[in-house]
């Protein structure tokens, strides 16, 4: 497209044309309506001293006759002048006067008209006249009038100042629309540039702002806001990416040892055997590491494609306990449940069960009693609602997490010290933190004054934001 193309096309030069032609047409009536006015102006004026030169005629008429009108209108046509002046007899005879010429019927009709006329001398009728005819006694009839030359000079001046106006308005319109669209397009263009210079990778690029606070600038502020959360969402993709390449890099080089050296050393059909089943068992783990962090990941994105339901959390939290009853009592813990009779809620019934159940993991896992302590080993959980959320608490007694750490710990594979030799992966935590975002609700960790209390809030009404 050429330069000039491009500024015809944008929408602030189309605007100005509009504007333009809206403002002509308006300027055009204005000017209109005043030269209507500047006629009926003269006209009046015309009219009124064509009438008081009437009732003078007209009072020498009565007291001198025919012969002292013809006088005095003889004496006036000898003045140089636009006046006329026609004195006839009651056939239409001229008696005396300077229009020679008048359109048939003229003067049978008294009162104010325009019309064309003829001097004396003249043969044609080219001039315009507006005059008052007047029958005076003794039925002569007399014509007082003014040539219309003046008038229409003025009216051919008005309208040719209309149109040089209005020639000036589209031009000086025109240049304006095509300045204020070159200004827009300049910077259009400057936002494109950037826009390509990101496209082609430098994410840290930003579309170029002039601080006017106008509508370009309101924009490239959103589309700057909108490339900040990109970058933030690749770098959180580069940090999962990392992390996977980090954490699932120990077991599969684990599991490639194990076989290598079965491959070596191994001499009987047992010997394989045992390998294969280590094969399997790091195998498991690595498909649920991925499994959590697949869900993780799709609960992230936001597309919530788990069947929504209305459902008793106080039933999911009872089911979670029963299940985990066996493996508390292996481990001599003692596990309590305290829960509202129901607490009806709408969302993922699987999804807030596995949240649920990994809380209980790590209470079982991480919450003993720190050596020579005098506590118990208790975890407790509870469910109930407050207000419009339910609650769901899980509580141990053991070394808990102290405050700097609280935060890092929601995050990926992010195991404290002292945690590694614990079976896990670091993504028990993040999974129930999404969880409880995609239920718009949170997972906040407290003292438990000893040990950790672990909440996960959810609005009872969490179904409806998420329809
Ligand atoms: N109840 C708890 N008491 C003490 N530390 C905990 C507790 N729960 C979680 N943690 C710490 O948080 C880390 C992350 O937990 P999580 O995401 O469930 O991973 P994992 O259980 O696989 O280690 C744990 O490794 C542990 O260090
Ligand atoms: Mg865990």
């Amino acid at each position: 497209m050429t330069a000039l193309g491009k500024l015809l096309r944008t929408t602030v030069f189309k605007l100005s044309l509009v504007y333009l032609v809206v403002f002509a047409i308006g300027a055009g009536l204005v000017l209109m309506r005043v030269g209507m006015n500047v006629k009926d102006l003269f006209d009046d004026q015309i009219d009124q001293t064509v009438e008081a030169e009437i009732a003078g005629l007209a009072e020498q008429y009565r007291q001198g006759g025919i012969r002292r009108l013809v006088e005095t209108v003889e004496r006036r046509v000898s003045q140089p002048g636009s006046s006329l002046y026609l004195v006839t007899t009651f056939a239409g005879e001229r008696i005396a006067g300077n229009v020679a010429q008048l359109p048939a019927g003229v003067l049978e009709r008294p009162g104010l008209i325009e019309t064309r006329y003829a001097r004396t001398g003249e043969i044609v009728a080219p001039h315009r006249a507006l005059a008052r005819i007047f029958l005076l006694q003794g039925g002569f009839r007399l014509l007082v009038g003014r040539d219309l030359e003046d008038r229409e000079a003025l009216r051919g001046f008005m309208l040719r100042a209309l149109f040089t106006s209005l020639g000036w308005l589209v031009l000086i319109g025109t240049a304006g629309g095509i300045f204020v669209a070159m200004r827009v397009l300049r910077r259009v263009d400057a936002m494109s540039a950037s826009a390509q210079t990101i496209m082609s990778g430098d994410l840290s690029q930003r579309l170029p702002r002039t601080g006017s606070g106008d509508e370009l600038d309101r924009l490239a502020t959103s589309l700057n806001a909108m490339l900040e959360r990109i970058g933030e969402l690749m770098k959180g993709m580069q940090e999962v990416s990392d992390n996977i390449a980090h954490d699932l890099k120990t077991p599969l080089t684990r599991l490639r040892n194990g076989v290598d050296e079965a491959l070596r050393n191994a001499r009987s059909p047992d010997d394989y055997r045992a390998c294969l089943e280590k094969v399997v068992d790091e195998s498991e783990g690595l498909i649920r590491v991925f499994n959590a962090l697949l869900m993780i990941a799709r609960l992230e994105s936001g597309v919530a494609q788990d069947a929504m339901q209305d459902f008793d959390v106080a039933e999911v939290a009872r089911d979670v306990a029963e299940l985990y009853d066996a493996v508390a009592e292996e481990q001599g813990v003692t596990l309590t449940l305290d829960a509202d009779a129901s607490l009806m809620m709408r969302g993922g019934r699987e999804l807030i069960g596995q949240a649920l159940a990994n809380l209980v993991d790590n209470a079982i896992k991480y919450g003993a009693p720190v050596e020579g302590s005098a506590q118990e080993k208790i975890v407790k959980i509870s469910a109930r609602r407050i207000g419009e959320h339910i609650e769901l608490i899980v509580c141990d007694r053991g070394p808990g997490v102290a405050a700097q750490d609280r935060a890092r710990v929601l995050e990926r594979f992010v195991r404290l010290e002292g945690s590694r030799s614990r079976p896990g992966s670091g993504l028990g935590l993040s999974l129930a933190t999404a969880v409880a975002r995609m239920h718009h609700g949170a997972l906040r960790l407290d003292d438990n004054a000893p040990g950790l209390r672990v909440t996960l809030e959810l609005p009872a009404s969490a179904g409806e934001a998420l329809r």
